[in-house]
């Protein structure tokens, strides 16, 4: 079933449009990977699947039972958050708030819970009291990438989860990634830069620049002119 349709969208500031004419589909348990050059509109779109900003024209349906506060989120990462002062357990269980109906000053057992057992399955559980601002990039990532399964059973939105990484800790959130997809049924919506790990990891391939160069299957992607040369022919 179709989580997100997508039809005809364009996304514009008031200095111009960042987007056009998108057409492509997230279905249950897709891996889709969103690539293309810096400024190429990626995270303007993700901006409009979340509900952040408003299509300039076509439309964004999601299906029934996903509401775009269900969602789980991780920005693109800038230099504000690095210093976040709040520790590691106020990141996490602040994501709970997104899927509740309104804002209330406490946490309920069942958010507790919940924030806990995504700090287990990311192995950052010993880090709860310490600040965000003391964690290694790596930790970080793990800190938001926790916060942001707080908030949904069902879609990850990330924005470049793995950029600045190095290369073993890049790996290891790609397997925890692999894992929720596979494991745990959660469909996947990445940009990434890491065009390699993208055809190997992603079901799915969307090539922006400004507008639609490709959507389709990660098999197809490879083999289509728009991929070999994004790929630099290595994979013709
Ligand atoms: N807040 C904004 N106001 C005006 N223009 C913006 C704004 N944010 C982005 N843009 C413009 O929209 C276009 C798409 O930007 P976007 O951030 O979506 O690109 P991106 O593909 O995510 O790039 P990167 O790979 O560098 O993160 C760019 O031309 C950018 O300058
Ligand atoms: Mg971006």
């Amino acid at each position: 079933m179709s989580l997100i349709k997508v039809t005809d969208l364009s996304l514009a500031y008031d200095t111009g449009r960042a987007v056009t004419e998108l057409n492509f589909e997230v279905n249950d348990g897709d891996y889709l990977c969103i690539v293309g050059e810096n400024g190429s509109g990626k995270s303007t779109l993700i901006k409009g699947l979340l509900g952040l900003k408003k299509p300039q024209g076509g439309t964004i349906e999601f299906s029934d039972g996903l509401k775009q506060t269900e969602i789980g989120y991780l920005p693109q990462h800038s230099s504000i958050q690095k210093d976040f002062p709040a520790s590691v357990w106020e990141v996490v269980i602040s994501g709970t708030q997104n899927a509740d109906i309104g804002y209330r000053p406490w946490y309920t057992q069942s958010q507790k819970a919940t924030a806990q057992s995504w700090m287990e399955v990311l192995g950052i559980e010993d880090m709860a009291k310490k600040g965000y601002g003391e964690l290694s990039g790596g930790q970080q990532q793990r800190v938001l990438l926790a916060r942001a399964l707080c908030a949904t059973k069902r879609l990850l939105l990330l924005d470049e989860p793995v950029a600045g990484l190095d290369p073993l800790v890049t790996q290891d959130m790609y397997a925890i990634l692999r894992t929720l997809n596979h494991e745990k049924g959660l469909s996947i919506v990445m940009i990434s830069h890491d065009i390699q790990s993208a055809v190997q990891e992603a079901s799915h391939i969307l090539h922006l620049h400004n507008t639609m160069l490709f959507f389709g299957s990660t098999a197809h992607y490879v083999s289509c002119s728009v991929g070999r040369r994004y790929l630099g022919g290595e994979q013709q």
